[in-house]
């Protein structure tokens, strides 16, 4: 279906995916590459509000289910008004975030059955998947030490559910094989962009579309 490029960063809150996904979308596009770059959830007007529900800490009672059906709602929307028309048109889609986030912190952190888990991921990216994702690796506490804003509703969950996060993601990348990356972000910002380059190099060298 797709014909542009669909790459996700991925990792714990703090692990520094926001400033590299921008970074790339950036350098994208001075080598006139058309980029779209979306946050999930977020990104459209419908996933910004289920956005804000979400990380409201006010909303401490919500149940985990709700929580899950509340990403691949935001994400559904995103895929739809966004992600998929952009593909189409053969633009590059920079995600800071897609549905392996909902594996790792809704099935790793949560413990929500994975059965669920990977049918309603199937549902809510509308069957998009994308074809490079970085997971930006680092210790928790270092993460943590790096993380600027007040805490939201799921950072408020601590280290302890931020390292069955991160071991989520490493035994995600492990099962996916080729479609991810795992980077070490534990060394400056400009050493992990070094290494997102090199692979994105590799992997889409010379293709723009
Ligand atoms: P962000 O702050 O990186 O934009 O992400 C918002 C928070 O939502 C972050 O703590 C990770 C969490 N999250 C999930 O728990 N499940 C998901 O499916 C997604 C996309 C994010």
């Amino acid at each position: 279906m797709a014909h542009g490029r669909f790459v996700s960063f991925e990792g714990i809150d703090g692990c520094g995916k926001s400033t590299h996904a921008a970074h790339l979308a950036e350098v994208c596009g001075k080598i006139g590459v058309e980029v779209v770059l979306v946050r999930d959830p977020g990104s459209t007007r419908l996933s910004e509000k289920i956005r804000a529900l979400l990380l409201d800490p006010e909303n401490f009672e919500m149940a985990r289910e709700c929580e899950l059906l509340l990403y691949e709602a935001a994400r559904a929307q995103l895929a739809a008004e966004v992600i998929r028309p952009a593909l189409l048109r053969g633009a590059w889609v920079i995600a800071d975030r897609f549905f392996d986030s909902t594996t790792a912190y809704q099935g790793g952190g949560r413990r929500i059955d994975a059965s669920f888990i990977q049918k309603a991921n199937e549902l809510g990216s509308l069957g998009v998947v994308p074809d490079l994702t970085f997971i930006l690796d680092l210790p928790v506490e270092e993460a943590a030490r790096r993380r600027a804003e007040e805490a939201d509703r799921i950072e408020l969950e601590g280290n302890a559910f931020a390292e069955k996060v991160r071991k989520a993601y490493l035994a995600l990348a492990e099962a996916e094989g080729t479609r991810m990356c795992v980077i070490d972000a534990s060394g400056s910002m400009d050493d992990t962009f070094a290494q997102v380059a090199e692979v994105i190099g590799t992997r889409f060298g010379g293709k723009r579309s």
